[in-house]
């Protein structure tokens, strides 16, 4: 946790569900957040709402456009949509080079039979973002966490592990311990980039789980 004190975390594609619940969580750790958007006063707003909302039980988030946010962020959390994703990390890549970046993106379809998991030529959303980012340390994680949960200021616990994928340790332990920043949240240390395609897809399978069971479905890992 104190390695993070001093970091500042940016989330691109920050005004969606999954940006924003991140973001409450981050901030009510009191660790400094910075949403980005493709419209900066659109991120500015989302930022006063999310800062107003959680009052004096988090640190103030900022807002700015997905460029600003990524040259700001030492950590920089990648939330966009995965029809967006390749197109916003080329445009972005001179302000990711030398950062630690977290895809947290599912290539996922949706069709009569429900969700399923799409097939990427780099083999996964993390690894076409190591590709793109030759500069910086790609990490996956937050695949699958309930934006529902991130964002209902009712749940005070969020009760799930999340998988952290990467080739290298020191930017891995740094990703698992935003995750236990978070109450209930756990990282757990899940493999190479290359076994992130399981973890992506994982989320169709959570998503037909909670669209049978009415629930908000997370992982959580036993014996360790
Ligand atoms: N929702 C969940 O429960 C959940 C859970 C786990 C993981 N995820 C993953 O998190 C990511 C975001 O999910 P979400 O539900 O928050 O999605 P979303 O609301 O559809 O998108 C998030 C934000 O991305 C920006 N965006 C939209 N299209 C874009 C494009 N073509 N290029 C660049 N930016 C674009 C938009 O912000 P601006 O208009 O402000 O730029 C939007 O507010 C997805 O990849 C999803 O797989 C979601």
């Amino acid at each position: 946790m104190t390695e993070l004190q001093d970091k500042t975390i940016a989330i691109l594609g920050g005004t969606g569900p999954q940006g924003r619940g991140l973001a409450r969580r981050f901030a009510q750790a009191g660790l400094t957040v910075v949403l980005g958007s493709r419209a900066a006063e659109k991120a500015e707003a989302a930022a006063a709402e999310l800062t107003g909302a959680l009052g004096s039980t988090g640190s103030a988030v900022t807002g700015a456009a997905n460029a600003d946010a990524a040259a700001a962020g030492d950590l920089v959390l990648v939330v966009v949509p995965w029809d967006g994703h390749a197109e916003l990390l080329r445009e972005l890549k001179p302000h990711l080079d030398g950062k630690v970046v977290v895809d947290c993106v599912n290539p996922l379809g949706f069709d009569k039979q429900g969700p399923f998991a799409l097939k990427v030529e780099e083999g996964s959303a993390t690894e076409q973002a190591a590709a793109i980012l030759t500069d910086s340390t790609v990490v996956g994680a937050f695949h699958n966490v309930s934006a529902v949960l991130l964002e209902d200021p009712e749940v005070d616990s969020i009760d799930t592990d999340v998988l952290v994928l990467g080739d290298e340790r020191e930017a891995t332990d740094l990703v698992q311990a935003l995750a236990d920043a978070v109450p209930g949240m756990r990282g757990v240390y899940a493999g190479r980039r290359r076994n992130a395609h399981q973890v992506e897809a994982l989320t169709a399978n959570l998503i037909a789980i909670n669209r049978r069971y009415k629930a908000h479905a997370g992982v959580r890992v036993t014996d360790v």
